[in-house]
């Protein structure tokens, strides 16, 4: 069964160019092997990732994800079977949104901080659709580095 999880976290650490595209390598590789799509983003210091995949798999895959130093508080925000995954192409796009793009996304303009506004996704998921669309959009837009199949 296809399988979408969202969850956010708290890193532990300042997620620099080096750090990231570190870590970003060695994910790709291992979701590519894994059959697993997404995204990450990090906005001031949360980060926010979306993984799709057979649901055993990215069950897996997140609780080994949540025992990594680099953060912690893994919470998930979403979880849900899917007819089709969104993130196709992409073994882990990587995009920089700041807080208020990601409450524009949302519709949820005027909503200080990325933690407000996770927790109203959390509470009305009929927005995440939308979120979804703006993500993709963001991937399209940013240059290179976005993790492409
Ligand atoms: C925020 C965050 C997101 C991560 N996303 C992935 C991912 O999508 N896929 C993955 O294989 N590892 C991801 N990792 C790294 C894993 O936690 C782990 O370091 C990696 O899978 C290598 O594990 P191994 O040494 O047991 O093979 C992520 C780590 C962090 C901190």
């Amino acid at each position: 069964m296809l399988y979408q999880l969202m969850y956010s976290s708290q890193s532990t650490f300042a997620p620099s160019m080096d750090a990231m595209a570190l870590l970003l390598d060695r994910a790709r590789r291992q979701n590519a092997a894994r059959g697993v799509t997404g995204v990450l983003f990090s906005v001031d210091g949360v980060f926010v990732q979306i993984l799709e995949g057979e649901r055993d798999v990215v069950r897996r895959l997140v609780e080994h994800i949540g025992k990594d130093p680099r953060h912690d508080g893994l919470t998930v925000v979403m979880e849900r079977p899917i007819a089709q995954r969104v993130f196709t192409s992409w073994s882990m796009a990587w995009i920089n949104p700041d807080a208020s793009e990601v409450a524009a996304w949302a519709r949820l303009d005027g909503t200080t901080g990325i933690q407000q506004v996770l927790a109203r996704l959390q509470q009305n998921p009929a927005r995440l659709p939308a979120v979804m669309e703006h993500i993709v959009a963001a991937i399209g837009d940013s240059a290179g580095g976005a993790g492409q199949v």
